[in-house]
C-alpha cells in the first residue's frame, strides 16, 4: 500500500508522515531529502563544475533549465550519485549529512535544482524502486500527481505561510541555526512560487486527494483525521 502524502514547506508533512508510519508499520520516504542531498552534492562540488554560479543564474531567469552546461553538470553529478536512507537517517558518498541538509544553504537552493528535469526522472525513478513490495508512506510535492498516481491514499496538506515559518523557525532554533523569521518567511514564499510554477511536476494537489488544513491543529489531530480517512478506505 502507498500514502501520498503532499504539501508545501512547513505544512507538517513529514512530522506527520514519520509518526503514521511508526504507528502502521510502514517504511517512510522523506523524497525532499533526497533532493535535498543532491543539492548538497551539487553545491560541494561547485569548484570543479563552477556550479554555484548556474544555480544562481537558475533562480535569476525562468526558462533556462535547457541551458546546456548546467544540464551537462547535473548530468554528470547525477551519474556518480550515491545517496542512501537508513532509519531516516540520510547519507551521501556514505557520509552521514542528515543536519547538513536541513541548513539554510541548501533550503535557498534546493528549488532551483528540484526544477531541472533530469533531476526529476532521476530521483523519481530511485523513489520507485523504493517502494517496491512494501507498504510506503511517502511525501513530497508529486508523490500523488506523478511518483504514485495510483496510490491507495493521498492526502493534500497546507496551512498559512507564515505560521509555516513560524514552525520551520522553531526547528532551526532548536538546531542553533543563526536565522531569523524574516528570512525563513521568505525562503518558504519563494520555494512555494518555484515548487508550484515549475514546469516538471509542480507542487499541486492530485484531484483525488483529501486537502487538510493544518494552520490551527495539532499533530496529533491531523494524525487523527488521516488515520479515520484510512479506516474509511480500508
Ligand atoms: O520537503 P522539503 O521542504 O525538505 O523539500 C525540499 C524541496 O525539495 C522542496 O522545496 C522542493 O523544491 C523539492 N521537492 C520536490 N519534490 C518532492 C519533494 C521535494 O520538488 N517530491
Amino acid at each position: 500500500m502507498i500514502i501520498a502524502i503532499d504539501g508545501p514547506a512547513g505544512s507538517g508533512k513529514s512530522t506527520i508522515a514519520k509518526k503514521l508510519a511508526e504507528e502502521l508499520d510502514f517504511v517512510y520516504l522523506d523524497t525532499g531529502a533526497m533532493y535535498r542531498l543532491v543539492t548538497l552534492k551539487a553545491l560541494n562540488e561547485k569548484v570543479s563544475f563552477n556550479l554555484l554560479k548556474n544555480i544562481i543564474n537558475l533562480s535569476e531567469s525562468k526558462n533556462n533549465n535547457s541551458d546546456f552546461e548546467i544540464i551537462q553538470n547535473m548530468k554528470k553529478i547525477l551519474e556518480n550519485l550515491n545517496i542512501d536512507i537508513k532509519k531516516n537517517r540520510f547519507f551521501l558518498d556514505e557520509i552521514d549529512v542528515s543536519d547538513e541538509i536541513r541548513k539554510p544553504v541548501i533550503s535557498e537552493n534546493v528549488s532551483n535544482i528540484a526544477k531541472i528535469k533530469e533531476v526529476r526522472e532521476k530521483l523519481v525513478d530511485l523513489q520507485r524502486k523504493f517502494s517496491k513490495s512494501e507498504n510506503v508512506i511517502l511525501d513530497g510535492r508529486d508523490i500523488g500527481t506523478v511518483v504514485f498516481p495510483n496510490a491507495e491514499l493521498k492526502i493534500f496538506l497546507m496551512a498559512d505561510a507564515m505560521e509555516r515559518a513560524k514552525r520551520r523557525y522553531k526547528e532551526l532554533v532548536l538546531k542553533n541555526e543563526d536565522v531569523t523569521l524574516d528570512e525563513i518567511y521568505k525562503n518558504i514564499v519563494e520555494r512555494d512560487k518555484i515548487d508550484s510554477t515549475r514546469k516538471e511536476s509542480p507542487l499541486v494537489k492530485a484531484q483525488d486527494a483529501v486537502e487538510i488544513d493544518t494552520t490551527f491543529k495539532t499533530i496529533e489531530e491531523v494524525k487523527e483525521e488521516i488515520e479515520k480517512i484510512l479506516k474509511n478506505k480500508i
